[in-house]
């Protein structure tokens, strides 16, 4: 979909489909009240006819209105005189390119910026409009011979009509931003929906590798097994000897701002499928650890919309990546290794590999003299448990690091939520044999996980998100989510100062 943005008035505008909102009791938004006036009260007379009652998350189609449209979508957009929440308007703006997205349109014209949205600006709504666009026309179809297409939605241009041109001047940056990051997110969707025998440890390096060759502000650096094995990784090596895949450690580097600015880097779980190894998970819904790569998924993805977007600063992406089996030469339960950092682990349940490769990643990312670390991982079934679909699970050892991960999660409409990493859940990691148990027990699983981590990040600011809730859908309509691309691209522009 390409997106442009227009102002002037909307009656004068020529489209395949025009987009207005309609409030309750029959009140018309300016747009659609303009719009009204110029086809002799149609929609008025619509309105009278109840068959679009103005709630949001209506939506009508209306054909042949007047001369400057083909089409007419009313949206419903609640009560008059009354700003939309956040929320809200980001389920109108779903329900409204859903509604699109049906229609036979080839060309749109939304009329949904003039609408006023709590605490959010004109930029907030033209990236909103953006990124929601994405994921509604977003599929996955890739590994299927027939495409299906009457999925396909006709809808290739949208303009977005404005007030004026100097909003059109802030309307346009908003589209850039908004692009560069649901492309970011697509490019996360779909490695994460590959299937564990294709999207292998070695094809997400290809893939890095393929970014940086598309991208000359992006550098890759893939390291095997042996340059992992003279590192002393041996917490990520042990958790790859079961499988028959070798592993890698992806490193992503961009360099948009000065030579000495420290970096963000961002480390990501690149599991590309956790059986659970030996201590095996159940069989039900096991292919959706498929999905245990989201967090290096992400780190790509976030990787591309930054250097798309140019950002003035420097950003390095660490993706461990490994996939976890059960085989003759896999951990065991009881086996003690030791990590890069020297610490010892005993391995009391394989299936808690996600932190094994991570310390390593973590502990390498010390060499990049980094501003903040934040990784992303689908790490605990715990995190589904606690905070469901909804935040991600965030955790850090710097509050100025995670409030500033917080607020860009309310910004974004990718939310996150703080959980505590108080000493007392440490001592659950307690083992006899060895400096720490890779487990801590039944209680608090997300955070003892990441008082795991935080074992291993002491020496510079860190964060944490565990995505295991947030990063797929499953059940109907089964899907990566992109999630949290938008809460690190908010993060990452606004330490930028964009
Ligand atoms: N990748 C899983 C976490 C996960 C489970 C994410 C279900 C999404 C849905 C992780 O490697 C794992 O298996 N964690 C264990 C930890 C436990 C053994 C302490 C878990 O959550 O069960
Ligand atoms: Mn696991
Ligand atoms: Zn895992």
């Amino acid at each position: 979909m390409e997106f442009s943005v227009k102002h002037g008035p909307v009656e004068k505008q020529r489209s395949a489909c025009i987009v207005v909102g309609v409030h309750e009791k029959h009140k018309l938004s300016p747009a659609a009240a303009a719009l009204d006036a110029a086809c002799g009260g149609l929609i008025t007379r619509t309105l009278k006819g109840d068959d679009i009652k103005g709630k949001v998350g209506d939506s009508l189609l209306l054909h042949h209105v007047g001369d400057q449209a083909e089409r007419v979508l009313l949206v419903g957009c609640g009560k008059a005189g009354e700003a939309l929440s956040a929320a809200d308007y980001r389920t109108l703006l779903t329900a409204a390119l859903t509604a699109l997205k049906g229609t036979g349109a080839r060309d749109a014209l939304l009329a949904l910026a003039e609408l006023e949205v709590k605490e959010r600006d004109l930029a907030w709504k033209v990236r909103q409009t953006v990124e929601l666009a994405g994921n509604v026309i977003y599929q996955f179809d890739q590994l299927k011979s027939k495409k299906d297409d009457k999925e396909r939605p006709h809808v290739k241009k949208v303009s977005l009509l404005v007030a004026d041109a100097a909003a059109e001047k802030v309307a346009r940056e908003a589209v850039r931003q908004g692009q560069a990051i649901q492309a970011g997110m697509k490019l996360t969707k779909d490695l994460a929906n590959l299937p564990g025998n294709i999207c292998t440890p070695r094809y997400l390096a290809e893939q890095a590798e393929q970014l940086a060759k598309d991208n000359k502000k992006l550098k890759a650096t893939i390291l095997d097994e042996q340059e992992m094995e003279k590192l002393g990784m041996g917490a990520l090596l042990s958790v790859a000897k079961g499988s028959r895949q070798p592993p890698r450690l992806i490193v992503l580097e961009y360099q948009g701002g000065k030579k000495k600015d420290k970096p963000v880097v961002l480390v990501g779980k690149g599991l590309t499928f956790d059986a659970g190894g030996i201590s095996l998970k159940p069989a039900a819904a096991m292919d959706e650890m498929k999905y245990d790569m989201c967090g290096g998924a992400t780190v790509l993805g976030v990787m591309q919309a930054v250097a798309e977007l140019e950002l003035p600063l420097n950003v390095v992406g660490v993706v461990p990546s490994s996939e976890n089996l059960p085989d003759g030469a896999a951990n065991k339960p009881g086996d003690i290794v030791t990590s890069m950092s020297g610490q010892t682990i005993e391995i009391l349940n394989t299936d808690a590999e996600g932190r094994l490769i991570l310390c390593d990643a973590l502990t390498y990312a010390k060499r990049f003299d980094p501003a903040v670390v934040i990784d992303i991982a689908t790490l605990t079934g715990a995190c589904v448990v606690a905070l469901g679909a909804h935040a991600s699970g965030l955790l850090g050892n710097d509050q100025g690091l995670v409030d500033a991960l917080l607020a860009a999660g309310q910004a974004s409409g990718d939310r996150a939520w703080q959980m505590p990493l108080w000493p007392e859940y440490d001592e659950q990691l307690k083992s006899p044999f060895a400096d720490m148990a890779n487990i801590g027990g039944k209680e608090a699983g997300t955070i003892t996980a990441a008082c795991f981590l935080a074992r291993y990040t002491k020496e510079y600011t860190w964060a944490h998100l565990d995505i295991a809730g947030t990063a797929w859908k499953s059940g109907n309509g089964k899907g990566a989510t992109g999630r949290p691309v938008p809460l690190l691209m908010q993060y990452l522009l606004h330490r930028s100062g964009a």
